[in-house]
């Protein structure tokens, strides 16, 4: 998969700009607050078709403007195609695939893979789980459109279970109703504690080998998938049995506190390095291996799952890590199309490379670069 050209029209300050793209690695360059990031935002926004900045979605449009639109051009071996998104501000945003206007939003997704790398990402581990459940719903959405279903039913059926909940502390006899729930709730949350648990299965092996080479074989990273029915593995029947166990068990908790104390929304990611827990013994460089990691595992999943290998985007990221791991992470940028955006070009590029420099919303030089320094050469 390769991106051709991605045209933004009054997106956020971007009034309207076209990038030609290589095959290979695309820099944007350029100072603070010149638009890169949006750049990066407007090509993730094809992958996962929302923001992974904003939840208004009317911020994308630049200042003064009532539209904006992204235009994707981009090939999947010899076959091209175009995905478009038009935002109108007070109306719901409109879709185009190859010209022709998808009413379905999940007919889009796991059309354009890419898979995002920003320094956010390096509090993956130090933060709660709720930063690491999201890592996991991020990833399996643009991979599975019965997961983002089952995902959405699932936030629904759990919105009505804790409505009824508090019901039930006015008036008790309202408690034969959660059965209904509690069956609606399993059904969903069986499929989502599977996939998590096969996805991450998977996510470790590659990201155990990224590690080790890393960091030459020192310690072993495990990921484990953590959650409350078991940690043993387990087929889609018995997490939607155990769940409905527990469910059984937590019942009076529940209705007491009006929510539902357990559930794959409580899930989280087990990272070990040496078998300690990485979140708390995990040292600033140990944990910057292990990110990088589990971000490179992810592209290797939608390779596997997809067939090709993602676009990567890495947003500011390199100017986080040390000369070692730049040097990793670009090894693994050979053969597959990068966009990286930095604000310190001379340390970066390398021959072949394109650069784009921008300023203020605009590409206002951009060459293939015919030399290169830094750590790469
Ligand atoms: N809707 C919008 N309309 C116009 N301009 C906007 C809009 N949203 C954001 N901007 C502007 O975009 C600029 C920020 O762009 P961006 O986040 O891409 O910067 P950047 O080049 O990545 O900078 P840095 O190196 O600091 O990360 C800011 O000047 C901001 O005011
Ligand atoms: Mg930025």
């Amino acid at each position: 998969m390769k991106i051709l050209r991605l045209r933004l029209e009054n997106f956020r300050n971007f009034e309207d700009t076209a990038l030609d793209f290589t095959d290979g690695i695309n820099i944007l360059a350029g100072n603070n607050a010149q638009g890169k990031t949006n750049c990066i935002e407007a090509i993730y926004f094809c992958t996962c078709l929302k923001s992974y900045r904003v939840k208004r979605e009317e911020q994308l449009i630049r200042f003064g403007k009532e539209k904006a639109a992204i235009t994707l051009d981009f090939s999947i071996g010899s076959r091209e195609e175009q995905l478009q998104i038009l935002f109108t501000k007070d109306k719901p945003k409109e879709y185009r695939h190859n010209g022709l206007v998808i009413p379905r939003l999940r007919d889009l997704l796991g059309c354009f893979q890419s898979v995002i790398f920003t320094p956010d990402h390096l509090n993956l581990i130090k933060e709660g789980p709720q930063k690491r459940r999201s890592f996991l719903d991020m990833a399996l959405c643009s991979l599975d459109l019965q997961y983002t279903d089952q995902l959405l039913n699932y936030q629904k059926i759990l919105k009505n279970r804790n409505a009824l909940l508090n019901q039930c502390r006015e008036d008790p006899s309202k408690k034969e109703m959660l059965f209904i729930w509690d069956e609606k709730l399993a059904e969903a949350g069986s499929y989502i504690a599977k996939a998590r648990q096969d996805y991450l299965l998977r996510l470790d092996e590659y990201a155990k080998d990224f590690y080790r080479s890393i960091s030459k074989g020192a310690e072993k990273l495990k990921l484990l998938y953590l959650n409350q029915f078991t940690k043993e593995q387990a087929a889609r029947e018995e997490f939607h049995s155990l769940f409905l166990n527990r469910l059984e068990k937590t019942r009076e908790q529940d209705i007491a506190l009006g929510q539902t104390v357990s559930g794959v929304h409580k899930d989280d990611i087990l990272i070990l390095l040496a078998g300690k827990s990485m979140k708390y013994f995990g040292s600033q460089g140990q944990i910057r291996s292990a990110v990088l990691s589990m971000k490179l595992a992810e592209a290797e999943c939608v390779a596997e799952r997809c067939g090709h290998y993602p676009i990567l985007l890495l947003d500011d990221i390199l100017s986080e890590l040390d000369a070692h791991r730049q040097k990793f992470i670009f090894s693994k940028m050979e053969g597959h199309q990068t966009v990286l955006s930095t604000c310190e070009l001379g340390k970066i590029r390398k021959k072949g490379d394109k650069v784009f420099f921008i300023k203020e919303g605009k590409v206002v030089r951009e060459r293939v670069s015919s030399s290169g320094s830094g750590c790469i050469d």
